[in-house]
């Protein structure tokens, strides 16, 4: 079924033509920067962030690009709300939009969550981190930063690694559909036990013969409060070292946050590190990027 604008709730729901409008809306948002003068499309309107688990980067950046577009706010965080007293996400939801939000957007552990709300109330739901199949606005997010690297939304002809603990990581799931629809080839790397085969993508456990194919990779937290097991070696094997960075020239991506010194080194992560290293970049392109998902949806 075509994307109907109304929800965005999981990469796969748009098309890439849908997916391209959103990235150009949001370079155009970069490219303004602070000379941005919004005509302020959310004025008057107050979106929930609804966060069942912690954040930093996706609800700060969803509050910034709520302000930024002339919006209001309400925080709604999982340890202090009536969930500890066993209130559903739904019937929270649904009291959100009773007390009259204009969009709901959802991190939660649940992989349905959003979906589940967005069959129950009649205002916009974004999916801002679900279980761990989907984060779709990080794989945007991502995207738009890839994008402005390789100066072209046509991502055929690149070929972008994904790098660590994929079993558990619904950034990997997303990126592996917004990459291919932009027709990038992707390959997951990482140790056999953390590396699902449904995913319908190349995989390899030997990320030194892969550094020669790719021009793009992203690292992944390996996520210990999801049960992940790492061998000893780990950061041998599946780190981007020094060493491995030094003999690799293409983008450099990690969604945060880091585990420095595990699958990456903290001289690696430092943003002078490199030119090719986008991890800051990908932040910047965070608030764009929701600015652009809230300005569709809700604006
Ligand atoms: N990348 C990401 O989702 O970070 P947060 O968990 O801090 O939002």
């Amino acid at each position: 079924m075509p994307w109907n604008g109304r929800h965005f709730l999981n990469l796969d729901d748009l098309a890439r033509e849908d997916m391209i409008g959103l990235m150009k809306r949001a370079s155009h948002f970069l490219n303004a920067g602070d000379r941005y003068e919004p005509d302020e499309p959310l004025a008057g309107k107050i979106i929930a962030n609804l966060f069942m688990e912690n954040s930093t980067r996706t609800r700060c950046s969803f509050t910034i690009a709520t302000k930024r577009l002339g919006g209001d706010y309400i925080d709604l965080l999982g340890e202090t709300s009536s969930s500890s007293k066993g209130e559903s996400l739904v019937d929270t939801a649904l009291n959100l939009e009773a007390m009259g939000v204009a969009g709901i957007v959802v991190r939660c552990s649940e992989e349905n969550g959003p979906d589940e709300i967005a069959k129950q109330v009649g205002v916009p739901v974004i999916n801002a981190g679900s279980g761990t199949t989907s984060h779709p606005t990080q794989a945007l997010l991502d995207a738009v930063t890839l994008s402005r690297y390789f100066g072209t939304d046509d991502l055929s002809g690149q070929h972008i690694a994904i790098v660590g603990d994929i079993a558990h990581s619904r950034v990997a799931r997303s990126n592996v559909i917004g990459l291919k629809k932009l027709g990038a080839k992707v390959t997951l790397v990482g140790p056999p036990e953390l590396l699902p085969e449904d995913l319908n993508c190349e995989t390899s456990s030997d990320f030194d013969s892969m550094l020669a194919k790719i021009t793009g990779i992203m690292m992944l937290r390996v996520q210990f409060e999801r049960d992940a097991q790492v061998c000893e070696d780990y950061r041998e094997k599946f780190g981007l070292t020094e060493a491995r960075a030094a003999n690799f020239q293409g983008a450099i991506m990690h969604p945060g946050p880091m585990n420095r010194g595990l699958e990456i080194d903290d001289s690696v992560a430092n943003i002078e590190s490199s030119p090719h290293n986008l991890i800051l970049s990908q932040v910047t392109s965070g608030v764009a990027t929701r600015m652009a998902i809230l300005e569709h949806l809700i604006g």
